[in-house]
C-alpha cells in the first residue's frame, strides 16, 4: 500500500499530483503543434457523424457528469454543437427523444457505472451513435460503445476522482477543437493558438500545485465549518459544482455549488459570518461580473476564498484569501481552477481525520442502480 502510494500519505493525493503527467499522457500522440493538427481515430473514422449531428448528448454520473458540463460550454463555444447533458439516471427512465442523427457521448472513469451503462444500450436501441470516454481499458461501457477515447490517466485508486475529471476534459477539449477545425468554427490562428497553450497546461498544473502548503493553512481556518458554498460563472461553473462535491464527499461538510449570479435567488440568505465562499474569479471569465458578485457576499460578511489568475488585484482587495493559478485560455482554464479545489477539500478532510480515500457510504464505481 505504501509503495503503490509513491510517498504520498493518500492515493488522492498522490492522484492530485499526478495530474501533470496524466493530462500529458493523454494529449500526447493526439495533440501535434508543429503540423497544428490533433488527430483521434476513432473521431477521424466517425466524422461524418459528427457533422451530421444535430445535437450531441452527453450521459454521465458524478464527476463524468461535470466534466460533461464543462464539454457542454466546450462544444457549444468552439465547434458550435448544441449540447445537452444529463444525467444516465434520469436519461434512462425519461423516455428521451433520441434519434438516428444523434451523438451520444457517455462518459465514466470506471467504465461500469450501471445508470450510464443504461443509458447507452437505450441510446444504441434507438439508433444513436454512441462514443465513449473511459478511464478504464477494457470496461464495460468501453465495450458497449460503438467507439471512443480513453483517458490515458491510469489507475485512479481514491473514491474521490480526481485526474480522472482533468483527463476527461482533456479528451472532451480535443474532441471540440478537432471538430471545430473540421467545421471551420475556429479560425487556424485560434486553433493554434489553444494548441500552444494546451501543451502549457501541464506545466501551469504544476504551478497550481505549488499553492499546497497556502491551501494547506486556508483549510486549517475552514475545517470547522458547517456548510461552504461554491460559486463560478461560464466554463468554471461545473468546477464550481466539482469543487464542492469534492468537499461533501470527502470531508462530510455540506458543500453546494452554484452559478455566481444565481446567487440572488436563493444562496445569498445563508451567507453571514460563519459561510465560506469559494469564488472562481480567474480573468476572462465575465471577470468584472464575478467581482460583483464577490462585493455582495462581502457586505453580508461572507467570508471570500478567491480563485484568482496570478498577478491579480481586484479580488485580492476584497477576499479575505485568494489561490493563484497560472492564466490560460478561459476554454482551457478548468483544468486549472480544479486543483486548488481538489487541494482544499483534501486538506479540510485530513485535517478532520476523515478517511480521505474510502469515504464512508461511497463506492469508487457504481455498478448496481
Ligand atoms: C461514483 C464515484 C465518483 C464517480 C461516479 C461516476 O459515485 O464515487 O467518483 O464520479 O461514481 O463514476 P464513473 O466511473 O462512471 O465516472
Amino acid at each position: 500500500d505504501q509503495i503503490e502510494k509513491g510517498g504520498f500519505e493518500h492515493f488522492m493525493l498522490k492522484e492530485i499530483y499526478e495530474q501533470p503527467k496524466a493530462i500529458t499522457d493523454t494529449y500526447r500522440g493526439r495533440l501535434n503543434r508543429e503540423e497544428a493538427i490533433i488527430k483521434m481515430s476513432s473521431v477521424e473514422d466517425n466524422m461524418k457523424k459528427f457533422l451530421a449531428a444535430d445535437r450531441i448528448i452527453i450521459v454521465a454520473c458524478g464527476t463524468s457528469w461535470h466534466a460533461g458540463l464543462v464539454a457542454e460550454y466546450i462544444f457549444e463555444d468552439l465547434a458550435r454543437i448544441p449540447v445537452e447533458v444529463e444525467y444516465a439516471s434520469e436519461f434512462r427512465y425519461r423516455n428521451p427523444i433520441i434519434t438516428e442523427k444523434d451523438v451520444v457521448i457517455a462518459i465514466s472513469q470506471s467504465g461500469e457505472t450501471a445508470d450510464t451503462l443504461a443509458a447507452i444500450k437505450l441510446a444504441k436501441s434507438k439508433g444513436a451513435f454512441v462514443f465513449g470516454v473511459c478511464n478504464v481499458v477494457g470496461s464495460s461501457i468501453a465495450r458497449e460503445t460503438h467507439t471512443g477515447a480513453y483517458t490515458h490517466a491510469g489507475p485512479e485508486i481514491g473514491v474521490a476522482s480526481t485526474k480522472a475529471f482533468t483527463t476527461q476534459i482533456t479528451v472532451l477539449s480535443l474532441i471540440a477543437l478537432r471538430l471545430a477545425r473540421a467545421k471551420g468554427t475556429i479560425s487556424s490562428s485560434d486553433f493554434r493558438h489553444h494548441l500552444l497553450e494546451f501543451e502549457m497546461i501541464p506545466k501551469k498544473v504544476e504551478k497550481a500545485l505549488e499553492s499546497d502548503a497556502h491551501i494547506k493553512m486556508i483549510a486549517d481556518i475552514y475545517k470547522d465549518s458547517k456548510n461552504c458554498l461554491y460559486l463560478g460563472r461560464g466554463y468554471n461553473f461545473p468546477v464550481a459544482l466539482e469543487g464542492a462535491l469534492k468537499l461533501k464527499e470527502i470531508s462530510y461538510i455540506h458543500a453546494e455549488g452554484y452559478p455566481a449570479a444565481e446567487m440572488k435567488h436563493g444562496p445569498i440568505a445563508l451567507i453571514d459570518e460563519n459561510m465560506p465562499v469559494v469564488v472562481i474569479a480567474t480573468k476572462k471569465g465575465h471577470y468584472e461580473k464575478v467581482v460583483s458578485n464577490i462585493q455582495e457576499i462581502k457586505s453580508r460578511k461572507g467570508k471570500i476564498i478567491g480563485i484568482v489568475t496570478e498577478g491579480d488585484v481586484d479580488v485580492r482587495e476584497l477576499a479575505d484569501h485568494v489561490i493563484e493559478v497560472p492564466e490560460t485560455l478561459e476554454s482551457l482554464s478548468p483544468l486549472l481552477t480544479t486543483i486548488p479545489l481538489q487541494l482544499l477539500s483534501y486538506h479540510i478532510a485530513v485535517l478532520l481525520g476523515k478517511n480521505v480515500d474510502q469515504p464512508r457510504n461511497l463506492a469508487k464505481s457504481v455498478t448496481v442502480e
